[in-house]
């Protein structure tokens, strides 16, 4: 009887490093949706960052796309940096656009001095852009 378990423990343990071995092989030629190894390094850099005009919107309500590099503004509960250019009170001076007035209403619609918090965190609606291949075609319209 404790042959027989022996060799059935073997034979299991055998079976799945057979399998390991056949699953590592595989990882090997799995590459990412960008067309290289998984492992490989694409640098940024080579990624074009937008900051000569500002984006068209793609539909009416898009929350305007971010024309210029966001890597150094830090957002967090105590800080936002973007408010250091955007806030009414200041993209005057800082020749940046000004939050529009939306961002100045709480949820149940009162006039804030300080943007809402509802709005705290930009990089939740607004985004930068890359110039890189879509992973994906896109053949979005907007309604007209
Ligand atoms: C150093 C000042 C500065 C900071 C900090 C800054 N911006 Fe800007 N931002 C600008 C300027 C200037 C423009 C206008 C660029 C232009 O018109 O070509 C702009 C444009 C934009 C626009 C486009 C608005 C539109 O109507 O097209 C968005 C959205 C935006 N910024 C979001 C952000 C967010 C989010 C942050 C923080 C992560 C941020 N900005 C930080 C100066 C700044
Ligand atoms: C919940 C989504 C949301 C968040 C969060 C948000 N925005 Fe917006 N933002 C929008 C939308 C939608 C618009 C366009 C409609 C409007 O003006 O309200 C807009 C408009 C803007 C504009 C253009 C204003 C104009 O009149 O051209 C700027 C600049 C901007 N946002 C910056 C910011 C910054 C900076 C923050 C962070 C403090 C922020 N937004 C947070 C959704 C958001």
């Amino acid at each position: 009887m404790k042959t027989i378990r022996l060799i059935s423990a073997l034979t299991i343990g055998a079976l799945v490093a057979i399998g390991g071995i056949a699953v590592a092989q595989q990882a090997g030629t799995v590459k990412s949706l960008r067309g290289v190894q998984v492992d490989e390094y694409v640098p940024l850099e080579s990624n074009h960052k937008q900051d000569e005009k500002r984006f068209p919107r793609a539909y009416r309500q898009q929350p305007p796309l971010i024309p210029h590099s966001i890597e150094q503004h830090q957002i967090d509960r105590n800080a936002n940096e973007c408010l250091a250019c955007h806030d009414w009170s200041v993209a005057g001076e800082r020749g940046a656009p000004t939050l529009s007035m939306t961002h100045y209403l709480d949820r149940d619609g009162n006039q804030l001095d300080q943007v809402a918090g509802t709005r705290w965190f930009c990089n939740q609606c607004h985004v930068p852009q890359v110039d890189a291949l879509p992973l994906v075609d896109n053949t979005f319209e907007p309604s007209k």
